[in-house]
Order: C-alpha cells, then sequence, then structure tokens
C-alpha cells in the first residue's frame, strides 16, 4: 500500500457526478491525506467524466458490456493500476457483487439519500417525499452484500418544510450529502496521520 500517511481512493459514479466533485474538491484542498487519482464511471457521457477531469482526475468509462464478473474485472485492473485502497460510491447505480465486496471489505462506502433503514434502493429521496415523512435524511455506509443494508458510519437528518417539491426537498439533503462525504474524508485523513 506504498506511503502509509496518505490513502488512495477512487470515486465510481454513474450520473450528474455532484458527489464526486464534491469529494474530489474536498481531498484536493486538503493538506494532503486522501488522494483521488481516478473515477471510474459506467456510462459513456455521464456528466460526471468532465468535472472529474476539469478537476484532475482520470476518468475511466466503463461501460457495462458482457457479464458482471468481466466487468468488476475491469474495474479492478483499473483500481490495481492506480494503487486504490478505498471506494467512494458517489451515484454508481450498479450493484457490487460480494465477491467484490469482500476483496474490499470495509473500506467501500456509498452514499444513500435516505435515512436508512427507511427507503433503500434507487429513489430515496422520490420515496421519502411521496411517502409524506416529516423529517427525512441521508446515510453515508459501508457496503456490503446487500442492498443498502451495509454498517452505518453517519446520517444526517433534515425537515421536509411547507410547500416543499421534491426538487427542494432533494436539494437540501444533497448539502448533507456532501457534508457527509467531506467529514469522512477528514477522519480518513485524520486516521492516515495518527
Ligand atoms: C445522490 O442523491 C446519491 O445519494 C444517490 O445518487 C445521487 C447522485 O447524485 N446515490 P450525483 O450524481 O452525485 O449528483
Amino acid at each position: 500500500m506504498g506511503d502509509n500517511s496518505k490513502i488512495t481512493a477512487a470515486v465510481l459514479a454513474s450520473g450528474g457526478g455532484s458527489n464526486a466533485e464534491n469529494i474530489l474538491r474536498h481531498a484536493r484542498t486538503r493538506a494532503g491525506g486522501v488522494e483521488i487519482p481516478l473515477v471510474i464511471c459506467d456510462k459513456a457521457g455521464a456528466p460526471v467524466i468532465g468535472r472529474a477531469e476539469k478537476l484532475g482526475a482520470d476518468c475511466k468509462v466503463i461501460e457495462r458490456t458482457g457479464t458482471k464478473a468481466e466487468h468488476e474485472a475491469a474495474i479492478i485492473a483499473a483500481l490495481e493500476e492506480y494503487g486504490i485502497e478505498w471506494i467512494f460510491l458517489a451515484g454508481y447505480m450498479a450493484i457490487l457483487s460480494p465477491a467484490f465486496v469482500a476483496l474490499y471489505k470495509n473500506r467501500i462506502v456509498n452514499i444513500h439519500p435516505s435515512l436508512l433503514p427507511q427507503f433503500p434502493g434507487k429513489d430515496g429521496y422520490g420515496d421519502a417525499f411521496r411517502a409524506g415523512v416529516i423529517t427525512s435524511g441521508v446515510t453515508l455506509h459501508y457496503v456490503d452484500a446487500g442492498v443498502d443494508t451495509g454498517p452505518v458510519i453517519a446520517q444526517k437528518t433534515f425537515p421536509r418544510e411547507e410547500g416543499d417539491t421534491l426538487e427542494t426537498f432533494r436539494a437540501r439533503g444533497m448539502q448533507l450529502e456532501y457534508e457527509l462525504y467531506r467529514e469522512f474524508i477528514d477522519s480518513l485523513a485524520k486516521r492516515a496521520a495518527a
């Protein structure tokens, strides 16, 4: 793993990439600790690709062709090429296989847009909003072999406010997603420095 004073991570993303951008910016503005040289995206043309490149990270587009095992083997090869120890999922829309999760046990982190265990799955904000919750939230958690079931690292809550649309509700939650990842990166950097 090379230099023990820094941690090397990759971001896996499929879409817009606002979390990826937040993660890259935060890691870059810190005085060392966590380095993120690589973003992997499984969707050609996704906005996250340009965002990552603007921030100086390499972005590899590894599309889902062939079997899941072949796709994951290509991802693992890229991770190994860059000496990646930690994986930050940021709107990555594929489910990782148990074999992949075992390879990076307790070193894969995901941001989920609900207060898990409530509203797992693809549309946390939409599901929470339509259910009429008064308080919602976001969860940073380790990834295990289940879907949105791994050990919780931290959660933050936010209120549904009068007049909220799904868009305003989501926007409030997204700010907390960014905070959770920034705080986690800070704690990893401290760990590396210890
Ligand atoms: C976020 O809400 C994240 O919690 C969910 O997917 C969304 C990704 O947004 N898993 P972005 O691509 O980071 O803007």
